[in-house]
């Protein structure tokens, strides 16, 4: 169906238990999710550990493979590593079982009785991952090809060193959203409200040019801005060669954003963890750092942030409300709302 005939999703995805339950577990099946820029997790460490969604998992790094494990012990389930390690060995803290940096069981202490150990599953399962350019990308279970997605991100960013990234963590912040996750990403995925929620930023951008264009599992918004402000230099040949692009807004289903600015990336990881609560991890990755304290100040992007997350959770309160259903589209604005919407309805059955 047409944007311009359909109706948007119904407020019983956002509200009811039984699709709240479909929904994790159809995006935690397969899905492609951020775990963190390289030079982030290996300055100083051989492991980490990372959650998404339902899962705990394990980072590793060996002879400069990367591995993506379970963190999750083998014999009687316990978490491995609660924090980073610089260990080369993975060891249970429960009962001391062993595993090398890329999964495989070594050692166990009082199994020398058990019969038939270690079989194939004894070991962690190498989960598939995906280094693009430094950028750590994990999939749980499914195995769909990222590349696709990727072509189309470095269409535009590919000239970018996104292997220099440095990660600045006292401009990384955590945030807490009372709403459903998918009403941050309707939110993230239209300019349509730029004028009205956040005039600061508007008097930045020139919300007449903004451009959505959709492919795939990702929905671009490129925002522009006249010749005297900040934007990126773009090389020759370039598909945006001779205009003032202030920022490439890229989202990832389901639940990552890719911010690419002239002094680098930020980036936003939606952990959904109940139909109406959502934390926000932000990620702060420069190229230029002096650019990047010149634009954002010392708060960063906290203004728009909380303009955005007030906005969402008026419309949580909305959802609840009872007196709405659905409701429709704009074709000139919210075709990246609609993208997403339809992918919900593939994908999560809804
Ligand atoms: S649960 Fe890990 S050794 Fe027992
Ligand atoms: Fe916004």
């Amino acid at each position: 169906m047409s944007i311009r005939s359909a109706e948007t999703l119904s407020s019983s995805f956002y509200t009811s238990d039984k699709q709240w339950a479909k929904t994790i577990e159809g995006i935690t099946a397969n899905s492609w999710q951020f775990l963190g820029h390289e030079s982030q997790h290996f300055a100083d460490n051989k492991q980490a550990n990372v959650s998404r969604l339902d899962s705990s998992l394990l980072l590793t790094k060996s002879n400069n493979r990367i591995s993506l494990l379970p963190n999750v012990c083998t014999h009687r389930a316990s978490q491995l590593l609660a924090n980073t390690s610089n260990a080369d060995k993975i060891v249970c803290p429960y009962h001391g079982r062993r595993f090398n940096l890329e999964g495989k069981l070594e050692f166990m202490p009082g199994f020398s009785k058990t019969e038939n150990f270690p079989r194939a599953c004894d070991h962690l399962k190498q989960l598939p991952l995906e280094n693009w350019d430094g950028l750590l990308w994990g999939n749980l279970n499914g195995e769909s090809p990222m590349n696709r997605d990727i072509e189309f991100i470095k269409e535009r960013i590919g000239h970018l060193p996104l292997q220099d990234l440095k990660y600045l963590p006292q401009y990384s912040k955590r945030y807490t959203l009372n709403a459903h996750w998918a009403l941050y990403v309707d939110n993230y995925l239209e300019g349509f409200h730029i004028p009205f929620v956040h005039p600061d930023l508007n008097q930045v951008l020139n919300y007449g040019d903004y451009q959505t264009l959709c492919q795939g599992d990702v929905v671009l918004q490129i925002g522009y801005t006249d010749k005297e402000s900040v934007s990126f230099s773009l090389p020759a040949g370039h598909v945006d060669a001779g205009k003032h692009v202030a920022a490439y807004y890229y989202w990832v289903w389901p639940n990552t954003m890719l911010n690419f600015y002239p002094w680098g990336l930020s980036m936003n990881v939606l952990l959904p963890i109940d139909k109406n609560y959502t934390v926000i991890d932000f990620y702060t990755y420069v190229l230029d750092e002096k650019l990047y304290i010149e634009l954002n100040g010392f708060d960063g992007i906290d203004k728009t942030e909380q303009e955005d997350e007030y906005i969402v959770e008026q419309v949580q309160k909305g959802m609840e409300s009872g007196f709405y259903t659905t409701g429709r589209y704009s074709p000139d604005h919210e075709q990246g709302v609609y993208h997403f919407h339809q992918l919900i309805k593939q994908r999560l059955l809804v």
